[in-house]
């Protein structure tokens, strides 16, 4: 298969951006309003939503991977949803090669929907059971009214080849229920690829399937960034899996994003005590690290009732009364990384944050003098 030929459109108002990128989200907001309960239609302010995705910012290059992680209610979906678009934003801007796609309709949300796909978490869900694997990765062409016959057989012969279920011909005539469940998620892959987009947004795509064929379709994702140049938005709960595929990683929670940077920079310094408190789950962080990450208690609360000033501080166990009086923006700990947390925002730190902050310059000296 060609590698994916993107035209990339530099023509980007001078001063907003330093390179083109293949996507700039840019303070993007979901509130869904209050439909039940006693102050439903009553409530008015921010209080009267469910603020979903509150204002995240972030952009991806060509070529390259950006993971979101997050608890579950952080935001992921909603954030993939919008940048699919299969949910309007309620604000904020998604710019994609440079042009504004955020309300962007008929031919030209065609145009863009043929380099944006989506494999979703659930591959049960997602195939029509009585449609062959033939007629299902095929579909996409027949939208957007590409090729025909022929050439319509020989794609699809070739994007099931490419997301490994060969002999492609031993696939083509099956129906969804003779398939196991990381075959079909390979079905889904192969209809997601066969436009050959650009952007490929995963949400969760392992996380269905059985631990034993998770690192096969791990593995294809990986494949498919380096050999197809794509790049792709990985959505997962799991460190682990987004450390494996992705060179950046955003950090969100209830709706924003709490810290994002490097893939490697975000795991191994953790600016932020939420995305610490993450890591407590990876072995290799606790087993190297003289202070391990503090574990978090508590439940994530729901997006209705976000709480005042930084919305990760009832269960931060660094919190100061600076941490209350207003939200910490995302701001740059060096020129790839952002924070928002006040340990790193200037303020005089408590003792007990200032010990997470010598923390982690620790490690980070640790790593200078490994490297
Ligand atoms: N259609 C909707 N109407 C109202 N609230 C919604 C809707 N869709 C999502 N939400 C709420 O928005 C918040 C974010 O949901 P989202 O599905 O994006 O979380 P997530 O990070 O993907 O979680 P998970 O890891 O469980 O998939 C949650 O509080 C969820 O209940
Ligand atoms: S701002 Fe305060 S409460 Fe929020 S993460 Fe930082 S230390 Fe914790
Ligand atoms: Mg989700």
């Amino acid at each position: 298969m060609n590698k994916t030929n993107i035209n990339i459109n530099t023509n980007i108002k001078s001063g907003t951006i330093a390179e083109p990128s293949l996507l700039r989200v840019d303070s993007l907001t979901k509130w869904f309003p209050l439909r039940r309960g006693l102050l439903a239609g009553r409530k008015k302010g921010p209080g009267a939503y469910i603020r979903a995705v509150d204002g995240v910012s972030f952009e991806v290059k060509p070529g390259q991977s950006l993971g979101l992680a997050g608890e579950s209610g952080s935001g992921k979906t909603v954030t993939a949803e919008m940048l699919a678009r299969l949910q309007s934003p309620t604000a904020g801007t998604i710019h994609f090669l440079g042009e504004d796609v955020t309300t962007a309709r008929s031919r030209d949300l065609m145009r863009f929907r043929r380099q944006v796909q989506m494999v979703f978490q659930n591959p049960y869900d997602c195939l029509n059971e009585r449609w062959r694997v033939y007629d299902i990765v095929r579909e996409p062409l027949i939208i957007h009214r590409l090729g025909h016959g022929n050439e319509h057989l020989d794609t699809c012969k070739e994007m099931l080849t490419v997301v490994g279920l060969q002999p492609a011909e031993h696939y083509l005539y099956r129906y969804p229920h003779e398939l196991s469940g990381g075959e079909r998620q390979r079905v889904a892959i192969a209809r997601a690829l066969v436009l050959r987009p650009a952007l490929l947004i995963a949400d969760e795509p392992t996380t269905m399937l059985d631990v034993s064929v998770r690192a096969g379709v791990l593995n294809l994702f990986r494949k498919l960034q380096q050999d197809l140049d794509l790049s792709i938005l990985f959505i997962s709960h799991e460190f682990s899996t987004i450390s494996y595929i992705c060179d950046t990683t955003a950090i969100m929670y209830l709706g924003k994003i709490m810290e994002i940077g490097p893939t490697s920079q975000v795991f191994s310094h953790r600016y932020h005590p939420y995305s610490d408190a993450l890591a407590a789950s990876l072995p290799v962080v606790n087993a190297e690290d003289k202070r391990p990450p503090a574990r978090i208690s508590g439940e994530i609360p729901g997006a209705a009732s976000i709480p005042r000033g930084c919305r990760f501080a009832p269960r931060c166990p660094y919190q100061a009364p600076a941490c209350t009086a207003e939200e910490p923006p995302l701001l740059p700990v060096d020129s790839s990384h952002r924070v928002a947390c006040v340990i790193w925002s200037g303020e005089t730190p408590s003792s007990e944050q200032r010990a997470f902050q010598e923390n982690v310059l620790r490690r980070q000296d640790e790593e200078g003098g490994a490297a």
